[in-house]
C-alpha cells in the first residue's frame, strides 16, 4: 500500500478544515481490504456509464474516454502494477481518481447519477454472485465424487449407528447418499439465494434515488441482474442477501463437517473402516508412526469461522437505521473469508473423496458384532403373526442369551432361538444374515443395493 498520491482525500475534503488523522485514516479506510472488488466495480462503472450516454447524461467522447481509461486500469490491476493508496479510502475512489488521471474531466463525470452508497452494494452484489456461481460447480464436483463412491459401494455393508452404537446394517453407498443429500440442499440453498442476491442496487444513490434520467432497466440487463431492487433506500442499507449466503454457507460447512468427523472416527484403527490417501494426511513432528487425518480435522474446525462470519453480519445489521451507514463496510471481510473458505473447502472435499480407501471386511465384522439384525428378527416374528412389542422383548431376551454366550443372533442354534418363540422355524436364518437384512430394505429410500443404485441413477439423471 503506497501513500504517495496525496496526503489528503480531496474527494470530499472540501467540506472540512483540516485533513483527518492518521489513524482515522487507517480506521475507516477499507481499501486494504475491499481492492478485491476492483473488477465488479469496474463492471458496474462501464454500465453506468453507457447507460448515462444511452440517457444523454454523458457524450459519446466521454464514455469513450472512460472505457478507455478503465480497460487501462483492469489491466494494470491484473497485472499487479496498479497502487493502491490508503488516502482514498477505498477500492470506488482509487479507482475514479486513477481514471481522472488518465482521461481527465470525463472521469469526473463518471459518478453523475450514483454513490459509493449504490455503488458498493452492487460491486458486493456482483462479487457474490460470481462467488456463488463458483462454489455451485466445486459442490457440483463434490456431489459427483460421493455418487462415484457409493456406486462403487452400493453393496458394501457397514453398521448403521444410532448414539454411535450398532443399530443396524447399512450400505456404505446409502450412507454416502446421505451426504450427497445434504449437499444437494445446499446447492438448493445456495441458488435461491443467488436470486436475490441478483437485484441491482444501482440508481438509488446516496438514499433516494437521482435527479437525473436514468434508465435502471438497462443497467440491470447490462451487469446481467435479474431485476433492480424496487426501494432506494432498502438497496443501499441492507445485507440481507449477504447473511442468507452466509446462512447456506454455514450449512454447509455444518454438513461437511459432520462427514469429516467421520472420516477421522473411521480412520482411528479403532473402527478401521477406511483409509485415507496420504495426499491428505500429514504425520507428527516426535511420533514417527502417525498418520493424522489433517484434512478433515480443519474442514471440521474451519465450520466455525463460517458461524462466526453469519454471527458477525447478523449482528452489523441488527438495530441499523436507515439507510446506509459505515457500518456495512464490515460486511467485506466475513464474506470474502467466507466465499474463500467454502471453495478452497469443496474443492479439497471434490478431490479427497475419490482418495477414501474403504476397508469392506473390517465394516463387515463390525456389523456382524453389534447384533444389527435384532430387528430384522422382531419384524419376522411381527410377520408371523405375534404383536410388534412381545416380538421385541422376545428379541431383548435372545440378544441377552447371544452376549452371554459371546456370539451372534444367527450363530445361536435353531432350537436355541425357539426358547424365545416358538413361531420361530429355520426360515429364521435368511433373515438374521447381513445381506437378508439390507435386501428386505427394499423401498425408496432404504437401504437395499438395488435401492441404492437406483437412488444413484435418479441423482445423476437431476445432476447433470
Ligand atoms: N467503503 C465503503 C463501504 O464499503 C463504501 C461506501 C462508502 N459510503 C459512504 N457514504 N461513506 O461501505
Amino acid at each position: 500500500m503506497s501513500n504517495d498520491k496525496q496526503t489528503e482525500n480531496s474527494t470530499w475534503s472540501g467540506r472540512f478544515s483540516e485533513p483527518v488523522s492518521e489513524r482515522v485514516k487507517r480506521y475507516t479506510a477499507s481499501i486494504p481490504f475491499d481492492w478485491r472488488l476492483a473488477p465488479f466495480d469496474i463492471q458496474g462503472s462501464l454500465a453506468h456509464a453507457k447507460m448515462l450516454h444511452k440517457a444523454g447524461i454523458l457524450s459519446q467522447d466521454d464514455l469513450a474516454a472512460i472505457q478507455r481509461g478503465l480497460a487501462e486500469i483492469r489491466g494494470e490491476i491484473e497485472a499487479g502494477r496498479f497502487t493502491w493508496s490508503l488516502d482514498l479510502e477505498d477500492v470506488h475512489m482509487n479507482i475514479e481518481r486513477a481514471l481522472t488521471e488518465r482521461v481527465g474531466d470525463a472521469g469526473k463525470r463518471l459518478h453523475t447519477g450514483r454513490s459509493r452508497n449504490d455503488q458498493v452494494a452492487t460491486d458486493v452484489r456482483l462479487y457474490l454472485r460470481d462467488a456463488i456461481d463458483h462454489i455451485l460447480v466445486l459442490l457440483h464436483q463434490a456431489q459427483t465424487a460421493l455418487l462415484d463412491l457409493a456406486e462403487q459401494h452400493a453393496g458394501t455393508v457397514m453398521p448403521g449407528f444410532t448414539h454411535l452404537q450398532v443399530a443396524m446394517p447399512v450400505t456404505f453407498g446409502h450412507h454416502m447418499l446421505a451426504y450427497f443429500e445434504m449437499l444437494k440442499r445446499d446447492a438448493e440453498r445456495l441458488a435461491d439465494c443467488r436470486r436475490r442476491v441478483n437485484r441491482l442496487p444501482l440508481g438509488a444513490a446516496a438514499l433516494a434515488g437521482t435527479t437525473f434520467p436514468i434508465d435502471r432497466e438497462f443497467v440491470a440487463q447490462e451487469l446481467g441482474f435479474e431485476a433492480v431492487c424496487e426501494n432506494s433506500l432498502d438497496a443501499v442499507s441492507d445485507r440481507d442477501f449477504a447473511i442468507e449466503f452466509l446462512a447456506a454457507g454455514a450449512l454447509l460447512m455444518t454438513h461437511i463437517s459432520r462427514f469429516s468427523e467421520e472420516l477421522v472416527l473411521w480412520m482411528t484403527p479403532r473402527f478401521g473402516f477406511i483409509d485415507l490417501a496420504d495426499r491428505f494426511c500429514t504425520g507428527s513432528s516426535i511420533m514417527p508412526q502417525k498418520k493424522n487425518p489433517d484434512v478433515p480435522e480443519l474442514m471440521r474446525g474451519k465450520t466455525g469461522r463460517m458461524n462466526g462470519h453469519l454471527v458477525a453480519l447478523l449482528t452489523l445489521m441488527k438495530g441499523q437505521p436507515l439507510a446506509y451507514n459505515k457500518d456495512n463496510q464490515e460486511d467485506k471481510e466475513p464474506l470474502f473469508d467466507a466465499a474463500d473458505t467454502l471453495i478452497d473447502t469443496l474443492a479439497l472435499l471434490a478431490e479427497m473423496v475419490p482418495g477414501i480407501k474403504v476397508k469392506p471386511e473390517a465394516m463387515r465384522q463390525a456389523a456382524a458384532e453389534g447384533f444389527a439384525t435384532a430387528t430384522d428378527l422382531a419384524d419376522y416374528l411381527v410377520k408371523k403373526g405375534l404383536p410388534f412389542r412381545e416380538a421385541h422383548e422376545a428379541v431383548a431376551r435372545a440378544v441377552r442369551a447371544a452376549e452371554a454366550k459371546g456370539c451372534d443372533l444367527a450363530e445361536l442354534g435353531l432350537a436355541e432361538l425357539q426358547a424365545f418363540s416358538n413361531l420361530i422355524t429355520d426360515d429364521v436364518f435368511a433373515v438374521l444374515t447381513l445381506e437378508g437384512s439390507l435386501a428386505a430394505r427394499d423401498h425408496i429410500g432404504g437401504t437395499a443395493p438395488a435401492q441404492v443404485k437406483a437412488a444413484i441413477a435418479r441423482a445423476r439423471a437431476k445432476l447433470v
